[in-house]
């Protein structure tokens, strides 16, 4: 197999993620999961992570996962595919939002400020989880992890630029 193919395959099996992470601030979210509460002299996550992001953000993963499920009978299997399924897709979905979660948990901790970058923690939290999660479900090929790993911070910059070009995130990173 080609590096391309194998680039396609790893994006193939982590989409499910990488929409469940883009999705939640089109939520416009106001329910703080935190309730506002701190722990020491940090909030526990901050203002960024809402009940309505979590859950939108999860309920979008978990949509295009089964749109995935629907096509994958459609496509080859020389592509060589993960095979999507229901389990599969929600440990996606919810391993993605788990991490951004411990992601900002860490920044706060660290004492740094809601919305404010923390690089590579800010890019690779969501992938980690997914990955952990997932990995209970499926054999993930170390190459695909290798190079998610690579090219999810560079797709999660390039995002974040066009979000913030369409007004839908705040600040470009
Ligand atoms: N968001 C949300 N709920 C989540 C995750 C994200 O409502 N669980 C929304 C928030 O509006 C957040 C935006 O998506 O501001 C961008 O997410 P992210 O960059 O992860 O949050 P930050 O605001 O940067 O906060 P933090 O510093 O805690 O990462
Ligand atoms: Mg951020």
């Amino acid at each position: 197999m080609n590096i391309v193919s194998e680039i396609l395959c790893a994006l193939w099996f982590i989409l499910p993620a990488y929409a469940a992470n883009a999705f939640p601030p089109l939520m416009k979210g106001k329910i703080p999961i935190d309730r506002g509460k701190k722990l020491g002299k940090y909030r526990i996550l901050g203002d960024g992570k809402t009940v309505e992001g979590t859950l939108g953000g999860i309920a979008f993963g978990i949509f295009i996962g089964l749109t995935q499920i629907f096509f994958q009978s459609k496509i080859p299997r020389s592509m060589g595919l993960v095979e999507m399924t229901l389990p599969l897709i929600l440990a996606l979905s919810i391993g993605a939002l788990t991490g951004d979660i411990i992601g900002s948990f860490i920044k706060r901790r660290l004492g740094i400020e809601r919305g404010r970058p923390a690089p590579l923690l800010d890019q690779l939290d969501f992938l980690a989880l997914a990955i952990l999660f997932s990995s209970l479900l499926t054999r993930i090929k170390i190459l695909h992890i290798f190079l998610l790993i690579i090219l999810t911070p560079i797709i999660h910059y390039s995002a974040n630029i066009l979000g913030y070009l369409l007004r839908i995130k705040r600040v470009p990173y």
